[in-house]
């Protein structure tokens, strides 16, 4: 008979735009004192909001995956400000998440015993620089380059989204140099990923995934995957700011 394997990873998106001040305040009473006063310091309200209603996603969600509270879930964050589930929880058997908030959007990605990172970013925005030309490796820009010019602004978010996966997966951040690798995409087939000479990993040790949650928006997810995997399941789900709420 043929079994069903588990999603390997649950990413949730919940789209930020327009949710009121009593739903904001609401969801704050999902966050720590010390979540709180972070969100305190935010200058402009749609920061404040954006990191609220991403803290409650976190929260809320990760509460499916072991029995602890909302409220009551231990960060601590690597030398890099990658935070993580303080491991000695009590019934959340290596459990981990990753973040990204970009406007109008957020995104989490959840899994278990695995390195996950994801990126969110909106496609409609104008860069002042030339980031590609600047960040990304040789290949990239030239491929980029390479694509018919009106879909190169489109494109970029393809690159830059999957290298910040990759990044984040990796709880690095900024330390990874973003021109030490490389993606190659090629639709249908899954981006692949390549890495300079001495590059302290493996192409296949990951897995990596592309969606649009909404028309303006461009997912990306990084994955570890097992020796024995062949394609992970990854689902989808849109969450409303609302369904935050206990
Ligand atoms: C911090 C960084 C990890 C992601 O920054 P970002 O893309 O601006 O922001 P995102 O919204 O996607 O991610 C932020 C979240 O990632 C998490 N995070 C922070 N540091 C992290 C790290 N080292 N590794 C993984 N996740 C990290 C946090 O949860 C954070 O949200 P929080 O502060 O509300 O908890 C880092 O890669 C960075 O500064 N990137 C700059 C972006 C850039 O210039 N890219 C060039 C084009 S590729």
């Amino acid at each position: 008979m043929a079994s069903t394997a588990p999603p390997a990873v649950d990413v949730f998106t919940v789209r930020t735009a327009g949710v009121g001040a009593g739903l904001v305040a609401t969801l704050s009473t999902l966050l720590t004192g010390e979540e709180l006063a972070r969100a305190a310091r935010f200058v402009r309200a749609v920061d404040h909001d954006t990191f609220v209603i991403a803290r409650a996603l976190v929260r809320t969600t990760l509460s499916a995956y072991g029995p602890t509270a909302p409220r009551d879930w231990r960060f601590e964050t690597n030398a890099h400000g990658c935070p993580f589930v303080v491991p000695a929880q009590a019934g959340v058997p290596g459990v981990a998440f990753n973040l990204s908030h970009t406007s109008g959007l957020v995104a989490l990605a959840v899994t278990r015993g695995r390195l996950v990172g994801v990126d969110v970013e909106r496609v409609d925005r104008v860069l002042r620089e030339d980031v590609a030309g600047r960040f990304f490796a040789p290949d990239e820009v030239r491929d980029l380059r390479a694509l018919p010019v009106d879909t190169q602004a489109r494109a970029f978010f393809d690159y830059w989204t999957l290298k910040e996966a990759y990044i984040k997966a990796r709880g690095m951040g900024l330390a990874i140099p973003l021109a030490d690798f490389a993606f190659t995409l090629a639709p249908p087939a899954a981006p692949a990923i390549r890495f300079v000479d001495g590059f302290d990993d493996r192409p296949e040790r990951w897995q990596f995934w592309q969606a649009w949650p909404t028309d303006v928006h461009r997912l990306a997810l990084a994955v570890t995957r097992d020796d024995t995997d062949h394609a992970l399941a990854v689902t989808l789900t849109d969450t409303s700011p609302e369904a935050l709420v206990a």
